[in-house]
């Protein structure tokens, strides 16, 4: 086992799978104590079965909640501190895909299904947090997960989007207010993965597979998403496949002392893609 996160004691939220999972694994093996939060049980199960392989079971508490709810992020927190006695990381991987609308067609559910998941959850997850850092005078590192699109544009998928670009700023906020008080606040902003929230079949006639969305005109891919993820053009002599693994690296230096004079930052790991 490394080391890098020995002390840490982590809320992953959207742990049981993609980039949330990775993450939680890697912090696993670099020493963090971990509560796996998901909105999906059987999720957490099968992290559960694929951590005691890995012999890493006495570092990891799963917990069942939704990001949405106020009452399961402050029992996220509760959960930490019973069983670590402390909690000093929040990684926020959960969130949700919108179908790909453009603005003119974008039914008000579903604007409000993915901002309410992405950006509210986002907030409501870091103020649980807050509520334990701040009285109890507690250094800590707050990692929110946007996306490459935040600060690209995209021409489809509105909602997303939007949910990232305000997630970018809440952080930003969070940075400069409590930054002074020992707390860092940083993104990720990942490219196209090939993760479920991208390829989940139960999305039906609405989903990303029936139409991909043209993002980063300016960059030299011209690519859409859609394609990146299905056609598997990453994976060319030159190129290396987009894996969560990739994420989990960044989300371990953000987690540690190595990154203690980041704050208001953004780690983009989208393999270039926003190049203009
Ligand atoms: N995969 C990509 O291409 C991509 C690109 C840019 C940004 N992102 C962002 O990265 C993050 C992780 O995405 P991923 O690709 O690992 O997706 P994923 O679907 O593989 O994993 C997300 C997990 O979050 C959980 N979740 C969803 N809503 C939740 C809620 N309200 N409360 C608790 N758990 C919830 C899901 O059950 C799922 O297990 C997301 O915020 C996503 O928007 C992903």
């Amino acid at each position: 086992m490394a080391d890098r996160l020995n002390g840490k004691i982590a809320i992953v939220t959207g742990a049981g799978a993609g980039m949330g999972n990775a993450t939680t694994l890697e912090y696993l093996k670099e020493n963090c104590k971990v509560v796996a939060m998901d909105n999906k049980a059987d999720r957490l199960d099968a992290l559960t079965k694929e951590v005691a392989g890995l012999d890493l079971s006495a570092n990891l508490v799963t917990f069942t909640g939704d990001v949405t709810s106020n009452a399961d992020c402050d029992k996220a927190v509760e959960t930490a501190v019973e069983a670590f006695g402390s909690l000093n990381v929040l990684s926020h991987f959960a969130g949700v895909m919108d179908y790909f609308s453009t603005a003119d067609e974008l039914a008000d559910e579903d604007w409000d299904f993915v901002i309410a998941n992405n950006l509210t959850g986002s907030m409501k997850i870091s103020r649980s947090c807050l509520k334990y850092f701040l009285p109890n005078e507690i250094i800590a590192s707050i990692i929110l997960v946007t996306s490459n699109g935040a600060v690209q544009g995209s021409t489809s998928g509105v909602a997303y989007i939007a949910s990232k670009g305000g997630t970018e700023s809440l952080a930003q906020c969070m940075a400069f207010e409590y930054g002074r008080s020992g707390i860092r606040v940083n993104t990720i902003q990942p490219g196209p993965y090939a993760t479920s929230i991208c390829l989940d079949p139960a999305w039906g006639p609405k989903a990303m597979v029936n139409k991909g969305a043209a993002i980063h005109r300016g960059s030299g891919y011209n690519k859409s998403s859609r394609d990146w993820i299905l056609a598997g053009e990453w994976v060319t002599e030159r190129f290396v496949a987009a894996d969560p693994k990739h994420i989990a690296g960044g989300a371990v230096y953000l987690a540690s002392d190595e990154s203690a004079f980041m704050n208001a930052g953004t780690l983009r790991i989208d393999g270039g893609i926003c190049l203009g």
